[in-house]
């Protein structure tokens, strides 16, 4: 049955038109491929919208949580990351995004710093600006098979309050090792610093990768950070907006709860619901999604490695890549309007704006589609890179 859950038929063109707005389907025209934001084109595992259907058939909707949810993730992260947290220790928050902020919002002040890794996705720099903090900048760098953290303490200073992490990394589809996390969570000891430890791709590692959590240390050095996890990703419910906070010392609990109280409050039941559900019966479903994607990965590999103008790099997690489109000799944002305008695709350019001053010269495509539709958003950008050539941009 997983062998179908797939294939090319299963994308929804109809449906995905009319819901999936954001520089998706539902936002481009009818012939215009959207690699865009970071949301399967696949429906859920059925055992998950089957289980909302039932809660909703029952009609009452409490106040109150979903009996079991905590217990669910907590059981969750263990079984498929290694990572022992106390079901009393999760809160429930409607989406990763909720609770970045609702992190940032507990532990940073005006005036503080909070160091962000460049590039990264943008939510970490929107969640320390919307408390008036002030993010600092680190390289990410990838070098010689592995990330560059050598010199990160000298970034600290007497106002850094912070350490975001994004484990597994989106857009570079790198995954920090035990080394480098351990490292991290040292300094973060040494300074007296909080880590925000976003883990909303560490469903989607690929099968020759292995997934560390920094959580998988141990309580004594996470004893200040707080992680956060959600399913857009990996279960394929970015609209249910459905994740969750946690942490492993109870100085890191207190700390968060006093804000993210209002946010659990946010999540609600249905979307609780399916979030049981798919922490308890869609495990099967994830497997299957991530060997598909592992499919769609080595394709988006291959042929990037031969089309002129573009360099790929093989992502070990994620469904998104970020090649490097600098020999173009056009900015992130005239690539990406070059593809939209005359190949009809599109791309998220490497701005500022979406992921850090060092994102210039990449762009990111997502790849989390069928292999037909990937095939043609391919050959376009195949295609295109042959007439930029040929202008002589370079
Ligand atoms: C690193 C990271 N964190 C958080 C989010 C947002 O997650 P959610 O849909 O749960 O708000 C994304 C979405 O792309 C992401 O890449």
């Amino acid at each position: 049955m997983a062998a179908n859950l797939f294939s090319d038929d299963q994308v929804n063109l109809e449906v995905l038109r009319q819901r999936a707005i954001g520089m998706r389907w539902a936002s481009v025209p009818q012939d215009t491929i959207p690699l865009t934001a970071a949301d399967p084109d696949f429906p859920p595992a059925r055992e998950i919208t089957d289980a909302m259907i039932e809660f909703l058939q029952g009609r009452y909707i409490p106040y109150g949580g979903i009996p079991g949810v905590r217990e669910a993730m907590s059981r969750f992260l263990l079984e498929r990351k290694n990572e022992r947290i106390d079901p009393d220790f999760i809160i429930p928050v409607d989406s990763a995004a909720a609770g970045l902020q609702a992190i940032a919002c507990a532990l940073l002040e005006p005036g503080d710093e909070a160091i962000v890794f460049d590039p990264v996705d943008l939510l970490f720099g929107v969640s320390v600006r919307y408390v008036g903090a002030t993010e600092v900048f680190y390289p990410s760098v990838w070098q010689d098979g592995r990330w560059k953290l050598d010199d990160l303490e000298s970034y600290i200073t007497p106002k850094t309050k912070m350490i975001c992490l994004c484990n597994p990394h989106n857009p570079m589809g790198y995954l920090y090792t035990r080394e480098d996390v351990e490292h991290i969570a040292r300094l973060a000891q040494k300074y007296n610093l909080w880590i925000m430890n976003d883990e909303i791709w560490s469903d989607i590692v690929y099968s020759e990768h292995t997934y560390f959590s920094i959580n998988s240390l141990g309580p004594e050095l996470n004893r200040r950070t707080i992680s956060c996890y959600g399913l857009s990703k990996g279960f394929a419910l970015a609209g249910l907006r459905a994740g969750c906070v946690y942490a492993q010392s109870q100085e890191a609990l207190d700390a968060v709860s006093k804000i993210a109280n209002g946010h659990v409050h946010g999540m609600d039941s249905v979307a609780q619901t399916g979030m049981k559900a798919a922490l308890e019966k869609a495990g099967y479903w994830q497997d299957a999604f991530v060997a598909h994607l592992q499919g769609n990965r080595d394709m988006v590999y291959e042929r990037f490695s031969r089309m002129p103008l573009i360099k790929a790099t093989l992502q070990q997690c994620t469904f998104v890549t970020f090649p490097d489109i600098s020999a173009t000799g056009l900015s992130s944002q005239e690539f990406v309007d070059f593809m939209q305008k005359e190949q009809k695709v599109v791309l998220v350019p490497g701005t500022k704006f979406w992921f850090g001053p060092r994102a210039e010269g990449h762009v990111r495509l997502c790849y989390a589609t069928s292999r037909a539709i990937l095939k043609e958003g391919l050959d376009r950008i195949e295609e295109g890179l042959h007439k930029l050539e040929k202008r002589g941009r370079v």
